[in-house]
Parts: C-alpha cells; structure tokens; sequence
C-alpha cells in the first residue's frame, strides 16, 4: 500500500481535514496528530475499519480502543447514559489529554470495544484532530499509531518509521505537546478509577470528583493471573530495543552507579549531560511537563543510537510525573535499582 504524506499548517488545515475525512469515510485508515501523541484512526463505527487499525500495529484483539469525538453531545449516542461525573469532568478538561470509559451502546461494535461492555472516549484539543473529526462527520476510533510495543509516536518521522506502507495515510501536524497518551479514567464503576496516569493528574480528577482509586497497575506489574482493568496494561509497552533499569537515588549516587557499571548509556535530564559520555536526556529535574513531552522520543533516540543497556533518572510519581514513571516503568520492563 502506498502511504500518502500530507502536511498540515495553519493555513490548508480544511483541505488536509477534507482529504483525511474522505479516506475515513471509504473505511481507509490515517494517521493523525493529537495533543498527547500520534493517533491511527479509523471509523469507529466500523468493525470492518477498525480491523485494519489491529492488523497495521500488530496489536492483540481484545485491547479495546479510544473513540474520539470534538463534544461531550457526540458521546450521548455512543452510551447507555452519560454519568454526571462525565458531565463534570468534560465541563473543565475537554477538549485535552483525558478518555473517560463508561458503558457502551449498541452502535459501537466489538471490534472497537475489544469485546467489552464500555467503551473509552476523548475529545481531543489539537486543531488538526478536531478538523479530520469532524470532516470524517463520524466518530474516530485512534490508538497511538505505533507498532504494538514500541513507544508511542509523538511526530509524524516516528509515525512513518512504524507505519509506512500499512496505511493510507500520514498527517503531520507538527510535534505533540504532552508527548504521553491521555489519562484513562472509568466511571463504569464507583469510584471513579485511574487505569492510565497521563497529562491530566490524578490530583485534577480527584479536585472535581473527590474519590479517585488508582489501580493497582498504575505503578505495579500485575501478578501472574490477575486481571487488568484496562488491557493495555498488561502488555510489555513502550520498550526501546535496549534493556533499561531506573535508578532511584541523588544525582550524586547515579553518578557512582553508572561509574562502576562501566560500558553503557544514560537517560538524564537536561544539565547533566557533562557528567555521562552516552547519554540522551528527557526533560528537566524539576519540570515533569518537559520530561513527560521528551520521553517517548528519548527511547527511540537511544535505539537510534543503538544503545544496548540504559540506566535512567528517576523521575518520581507526582504530578504529571506518575505517567512518565508508569510509561518508563514499562519501558524497563519493571526494573529499578537503588544507588547509594
Ligand atoms: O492519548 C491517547 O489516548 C492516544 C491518542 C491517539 O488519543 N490514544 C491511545 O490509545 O493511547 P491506545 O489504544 O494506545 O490506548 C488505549 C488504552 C489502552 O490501555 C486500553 O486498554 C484502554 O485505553 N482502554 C480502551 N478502552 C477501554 C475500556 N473499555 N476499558 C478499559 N480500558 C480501555
Ligand atoms: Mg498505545
């Protein structure tokens, strides 16, 4: 298949959203910008269309996914009802980086829901997203548009490097801001629980609902058979080719730890570069924003540079920084040391 490259600035947005919705409408798939990271987007409503998003990312059937809408009113035909919850957390996060699951109607089929009873949705903010959206005039089902397993793609290079050949289409619109897929919250049940920790915290969620449980997979690596609540988690996610552990202690005691280590790469933050020879930074110490936006590119730039073992930085669990913890987590396969 010959995957067509189509750049949109603000001056053709309505063309380039016109040319993707039509490839939408057909049944076709097409890459597309968010605020959080690349999308592959197809016909929500479609099993035939959606199919075809499972077959170019390689990834496993009963992983439901997020179905993308630019109104909390385009939700109403896609659920049994619409929790007050829903109501009050899209009043002050929608259009950003938050799905919300709750559960689903007849008019979404298995294919997107993986075969549950809820469905996930998000109302994404990037103008580029919102304008393919509504040009398709149907709700758009979008994983990150990575093969399954790989870092998520926040610039459309990385999305051809995955994608290119599978699908119909690519619309760069430029680098993804958050640079982390959006926080997945479930009303489906009471109270409300954090499956995906993401740009919007777990401190927002809980100033407007009160109660938020964050589960267990959140930070852990679920036991031999036990259920996750939300599939995805349970995949091996977000790796580079190169075998990574973070390193919890000072800078000083990293330092020391990857001194005696000997042959190996860094992933640190932004001014301590001078202390490491192989290094690729994600962000600054204090600022979980920037790191949360350089993360995912970080882990492909150290297999471009054919990094085989990585010692990273710890970047804490507060704030933003509990979805780079719960992404790099992944990424290491759920392997931490402790430098003194
Ligand atoms: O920021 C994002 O959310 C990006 C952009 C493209 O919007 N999309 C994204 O989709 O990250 P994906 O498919 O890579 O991640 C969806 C996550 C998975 O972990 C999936 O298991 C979970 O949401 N999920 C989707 N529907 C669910 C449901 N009904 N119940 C539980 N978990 C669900
Ligand atoms: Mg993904």
């Amino acid at each position: 298949m010959q995957t067509k490259l189509l750049k949109a600035d603000n001056n053709n947005i309505q063309k380039v959203a016109s040319l993707a919705g039509e490839v939408l409408r057909r049944g076709g798939i097409v890459a597309i910008p968010t605020e959080t990271v690349y999308g592959l987007a197809a016909n929500a409503l479609s099993g035939e269309a959606v199919k075809k998003i499972f077959e170019a990312k390689g990834r496993p059937q009963d992983n439901p996914l997020i179905v993308h809408v630019t109104d909390i009113s385009e939700v109403t035909p896609l659920v049994k009802s619409i929790p007050d919850e829903a109501r009050r957390l899209a009043e002050k996060f929608w259009p950003g980086p938050l799905t919300m699951i709750m559960p689903k109607s007849d008019l979404i089929p298995d294919e997107t829901s993986g075969g549950l009873s809820t469905v996930a949705v998000r109302c994404p903010s990037h103008p580029v997203a919102r304008a393919i959206i509504k040009a398709a005039g149907v709700p758009l089902a979008a994983p990150s548009a990575n093969i399954s397993g790989r870092p998520s793609p926040t610039n459309a290079k990385y999305v051809f490097e995955d994608m290119n050949g599978k699908i119909d289409m690519i619309v760069d619109g430029g680098q993804s801001e958050v640079g982390v897929e959006s926080t997945v919250v479930t009303l489906a049940q009471k109270p409300a629980r954090l499956l995906r920790p993401g740009g919007i915290t777990a401190e927002q969620l809980k100033s407007v609902l009160g109660e938020v449980v964050i589960d267990d997979a959140v930070l852990h690596m679920l036991k031999s058979g036990e259920k996750a609540a939300s599939p995805g988690m349970k995949y091996k996610h977000y790796a580079p080719k190169a075998d990574v552990t973070i390193v919890k202690g000072s800078l000083d005691a990293f330092r020391r730890f990857v001194a005696e280590k000997g042959d190996c790469f860094v992933l640190c933050f932004e001014g301590e570069e001078k202390y490491f020879e192989n290094y690729v930074t994600y962000g600054r110490a204090d600022d979980p924003s920037s790191q949360a936006n350089r993360l995912f590119d970080a882990l492909r730039e150290l297999d471009e540079k054919g990094a085989k073992t990585v010692y990273a930085r710890d970047p804490g669990t507060s704030g933003v920084d509990l979805a780079v913890y719960n992404r790099l987590i992944r990424a290491a396969a759920f392997k931490t040391a402790n430098a003194k």
